[in-house]
């Protein structure tokens, strides 16, 4: 099997295909995913909602994100395995994050790293990149901002915004990323960045005008009944799913059903 690569990430947007990304966080579901036949796999921050119950992301620690991309790249054949860089971890100090983003590569064995925010991380970015490693933007709403913002809500309506939003995306481009992702922003506005630039836009309620999608496994896979936001569309129920099986369990332990003769030796 062929890995993916971040030239052919490029050359998929050329030709016009489009890139298809979610999130993994362990080596069950990496496996799943990337036999299936995802581009890109996002070692996400998002694990410190859905895998570790917190309610924003950033409480995640660099250790604990290593952890979840060296059970993810256990897992892979073919993915573009991407790490989310944690909060705290990269911004204001590009020593600090460059520090941090080799600990990822080495000790995780993924093939790139994300971080949040365009000029205000413009340095950290600059070092990364000079170590060779590939960098994917992130751009729109940054749940790592969560409080500056005070919401979830979609960004980037106002013109002042969205100019800024652009100047940022041309601004990661010029500085060598591989790609960027654009979450919660007008569609409009993201399909005018598509347009200006030439590296892959990654859309997450960001309309279909992009050159992929990612959205959090979880999500796409109901896993939480309860996060039903609009740019969500589900493609199972496994929250019914595993509540019947663990339902039906119960009740055969409970009634003596479960084991039978044939699952004892
Ligand atoms: O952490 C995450 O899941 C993400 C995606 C929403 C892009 O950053
Ligand atoms: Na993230």
């Amino acid at each position: 099997v062929k890995r993916i690569t971040t030239h052919q990430l490029q050359t998929m947007k050329q030709r016009g295909e489009k890139i298809s990304m979610l999130t993994a966080y362990d080596f069950s579901m990496a496996q799943i995913f990337d036999s299936a036949g995802i581009d890109v796999l996002l070692v996400g921050d998002s694990a410190s909602n859905v895998m570790a119950g917190h309610e924003t992301t950033l409480p995640i620690t660099l250790d604990q994100m290593i952890y979840h991309a060296q059970s993810v790249v256990r897992g892979i054949k073919r993915s573009f395995v991407v790490v989310d860089m944690p909060f705290g971890s990269y911004q204001g100090n590009s020593s600090e994050a460059l520090r941090s983003a080799i600990r990822i590569m080495k000790e995780s064995g993924g093939h790139g790293i994300k971080l949040e925010g365009g000029s205000e991380i413009k340095d950290s970015v600059i070092r990364i990149l000079s170590a060779g490693i590939p960098v994917m933007g992130h751009l729109g709403l940054t749940p790592q901002s969560i409080y500056k913002f005070g919401t979830y809500n979609v960004r980037a309506k106002e013109e002042a915004e969205a100019n800024k939003l652009v100047e940022d995306a041309l601004l990661l481009q010029e500085l060598g990323c591989f790609a960027i992702v654009l979450e919660k922003i007008p569609s409009s506005l993201a399909k005018r960045v598509a347009k200006t630039l030439s590296i892959p836009i990654i859309g997450i309620g960001a309309g279909p005008h992009v050159d992929g999608q990612v959205l959090v496994a979880h999500d796409m896979l109901g896993i939480n009944k309860e996060f039903k936001p609009r740019f969500l569309r589900t493609y199972a129920d496994l929250h019914t799913i595993m509540t019947d099986a663990v339902t039906n369990y119960i009740a055969d332990v409970k009634n003596r059903d479960f084991p039978n003769e044939k699952e004892a030796y």
